[in-house]
């Protein structure tokens, strides 16, 4: 199925160059969606095997040595030690957003691309922020607490509806954009800032700087990345800049707000709420405690980074990263890969498709053409995409010919990572 990666365990066996789909061994780890494993299954790809937990880097090293692709969440930490005993490994699947927990240049080194489901989980983020509006204007969180001390608030006082009030959105990427089409649905009217031109939706309405949003939104909810530019983009200032009475609510990043200033702005009221899943310093478990300057305010919705975390986006990124995997085993697409250069390749409908990852050296593609034209062979299709040190060459080839044979004298052209030819 794949040669030897660079810095491979040289122990065992030689791994075939390549693998029918019942042959592939996959390993998914961390409690994968069944969703994954039903759509590899339906791919005809029956050797999966689904593990709940992480595994510790000594029982890992041993099981990856015989997976060909494996399947993680945020927990498995693929460092370069783990990555140079998967000497089969073709393909990375991280059923999550971050790939912080990969090797990703060893990867790339070795070869392998390097998947994950960035957006899976949006839909789930637009509608948490719709549900906090809802409690914000209302004063929800002060009157439940009240309640559940056995004390009675029943007054109409600061307490609102969404109906009418400006919401002001920062960032209008995945979420923000789907944000904006949910809370129209509400009677809202919807302003955005964004530094790319987008597409308004419905009735949006572009504002030309964060200034002018700030200034025109009873409500500001950030869905900005974390970038330099956005690091502390929500300070003193900004948060100032927003109308007396109004709320904010950051679902993007922890460290796009100053959390110090928000404090200030909601103890001294010229915030009329906030609702905040992000922080600066998060807990790395569960079973670490969290100490935020917003504890113990009012009207301050406080969640612990859960805007992605429902059922459905880990369904949905179940089968996103299972499709993306699925495509590069069956296809040699890598579009979506974080690692690699991108190729969007059409589904092989004649002769053979073989695939060379090699170190971006001159002459590469000169000696492939060169290994099929000396055989008689046509080259009906051939994809080529760089980037930086690696290059990523898919060739479908038609003729009389021996795959294995073909594959061999690929393998041995020189800056040669790895190469397979599909079935
Ligand atoms: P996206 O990449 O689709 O959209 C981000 C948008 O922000 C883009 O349109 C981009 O042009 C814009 N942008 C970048 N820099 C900007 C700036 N300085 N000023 C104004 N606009 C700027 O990202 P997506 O999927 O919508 O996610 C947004 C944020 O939400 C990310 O930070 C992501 O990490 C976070 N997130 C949080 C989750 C949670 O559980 N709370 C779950 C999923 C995502």
């Amino acid at each position: 199925m794949t040669d030897r990666p660079p810095g491979a365990a040289s122990a065992g066996p030689p791994a075939r160059l390549s693998l029918p789909k019942g042959n592939i061994r996959i390993l998914l780890l961390e409690g994968v969606h069944k969703s994954a494993i039903e759509r590899l299954k339906a791919a005809g790809y029956s050797n999966v095997e689904a593990l709940s937990e992480a595994l510790d880097e000594a029982a890992l090293t041993e099981r990856i040595a015989q997976a060909h692709v494996v399947g993680i969440r945020s927990r498995t930490q693929l460092t370069g030690s783990v990555l140079a005993a998967a000497r089969r490994l073709f393909c990375i699947g991280c059923f999550c957003i971050g790939t912080n927990q990969v090797d990703l240049t060893t990867a790339r080194a070795a070869g392998i691309p390097v998947f994950n489901a960035p957006y899976s989980n949006t839909r789930s983020v637009a509608e948490m922020v719709i549900g906090e509006i809802v409690m914000l204007l209302r004063g929800i969180t002060r009157k439940s607490a009240l309640a559940h001390a056995g004390r009675w608030d029943k007054t109409a006082k600061n307490a609102f509806e969404l109906r009418g009030k400006v919401l002001g959105i920062v960032g209008y990427g995945h979420i923000g954009s789907q944000l904006s089409v949910l809370a129209e649905a509400m009677g809202m009217q919807v302003r955005y800032f964004d530094i790319e031109p987008k597409m308004a939706l419905g009735n949006a309405m572009p504002c030309t700087s964060l200034g002018e949003l700030l200034s025109a939104a009873q409500i500001v909810t950030l869905h900005v990345p974390e970038t330099p530019a956005t690091r502390g983009m929500i300070g003193p200032a900004e948060i100032r800049a927003m109308p007396e009475g109004s709320y904010l609510i950051n679902a993007s990043r922890g460290t796009v707000v100053d959390i110090d200033a928000l404090a200030a702005a909601l103890r001294d009221r010229h915030l009329a709420g906030a609702a905040i899943d992000v922080f600066p310093r998060e807990p790395a478990t569960n079973d670490d405690p969290f100490e935020s300057p917003l504890q113990g305010l009012d009207n301050t919705i406080l969640t612990p980074h859960v805007g992605g975390s429902t059922q459905e986006a880990q369904l949905n990124i179940g089968l996103e990263v299972a499709e993306k995997m699925i495509k590069y085993s069956d296809n040699g697409s890598t579009v979506g890969a974080v690692n690699f250069p991108e190729v969007s390749l059409p589904v092989k409908d004649r002769g053979v498709r073989f695939l060379h990852i090699h170190r971006n050296v001159p002459g590469v593609l000169l000696q492939m053409n060169d290994v099929f034209s000396s055989r008689g062979l046509n080259i009906a299709a051939q994809y080529l995409q760089t980037d930086g040190d690696i290059g990523y060459v898919v060739v479908d080839a038609e003729g009389a010919m021996d795959p294995p044979a073909i594959l061999e004298a690929l393998r041995h052209i020189a800056g040669t990572i790895r190469a397979r030819h599909l079935y």
